[in-house]
């Protein structure tokens, strides 16, 4: 596996790889890396020849009073995680190469920015986007992979490809959870034991969700949002910052739900801000 620090050196090695006629995939990162990542790397090898994942804490999407500082970082033990899961390249860029001067030139998704984690986390969405359409430029990827976990980014990413033309493939892969259903999340590393097992209460919660919608048919948003809110109060370190359901496509606000739809969760356990959702479809089988 290689190791990439400035974009000169992983574009040549992105170059090298297109030249042997290899289809590159892209797994965007930022480090402290779990099951839910491998199992992003994992996808990518499956679907593609040639796999780089970025590890880079992007300062651009915390706000001023948020975890940029405290984040978790453990290279080494990320880039023996991404060589396990068969990455090809992994690319670790300085703040410095990625922003040497002052950065004037941002991505805004309007419209979908502004919901659910937008409202509390002002110009995050900007930040991830741009940050990614700067990584999309320079690794020119065939195909980039998300997780569902942080739907609303994929969903923004999935519209600023389409909206920009963008010639890549974004693909959404399920979220995947600790056995009591807790999203993986580099910020559960933050909870202590008892904000761990309360944490278990916001999947709870979606499951509920999920079961009055599949199995007693329930298409009322308010009597869905208000089911998940009630085994969410079970939490006594529980704050609860949205729960809301929402359409898949434009994150508006539904009342009776007639299409694909997110049901999604933010909530603060103890000092850690968690998210978590699951896609209502009527379709499914
Ligand atoms: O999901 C993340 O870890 C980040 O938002 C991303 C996509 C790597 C952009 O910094």
């Amino acid at each position: 596996m290689e190791l990439a620090k400035t974009i000169e050196s992983v574009r040549a090695l992105v170059r090298q790889a297109k030249a042997e006629g290899r289809k590159v995939g892209f797994v965007p990162t930022m480090g402290a890396l779990h099951r839910g990542h491998i199992s992003l790397i994992e996808e990518a090898a499956r679907q593609t020849d040639f796999v780089v994942v970025s590890i880079f804490v992007n300062p651009a999407q915390f706000g001023p009073s948020e975890d940029f500082g405290k984040y978790p970082r453990t290279l080494d033990a990320d880039l023996k995680v991404c060589e396990k899961a068969g990455a090809a390249a992994v690319f670790v860029p300085s703040v410095g190469e990625m922003y040497p001067q002052e950065n004037l030139a941002w991505v805004n998704v309007e419209k979908l920015c502004e919901p659910l984690c937008g409202r509390g986390r002002k110009g995050h969405f900007r930040g991830v986007a741009t940050v990614c359409a700067k990584l999309f430029n320079i690794i020119g990827p065939d195909m980039a992979f998300f997780g569902q976990k942080d739907v609303q980014q994929a969903v923004i990413i999935t519209r600023m490809v389409e909206d920009l033309d963008m010639p890549l493939k974004i693909v959404v892969c399920p979220t995947v959870r600790e056995s009591d259903g807790l999203a993986m999340s580099s910020r559960n590393a933050y909870l202590n034991a008892e904000e761990r097992r309360q944490a278990a209460l916001l999947y709870a919660a979606l499951k509920k969700c999920e079961n009055m919608f599949e199995k007693e048919g329930v298409r009322q948003s308010g009597r869905l949002v208000e089911a998940m809110k009630e085994i969410l109060r079970q939490g006594a370190d529980i704050r609860v910052e949205y729960v809301e359901i929402v359409s898949l496509r434009d994150l508006e606000d539904i009342d009776i739900i007639t299409d694909k739809a997110i049901a999604a969760i933010a909530a603060k356990v103890g000092g850690t801000r968690l998210i978590d959702n699951i896609i209502l479809d009527l379709n499914r089988k």
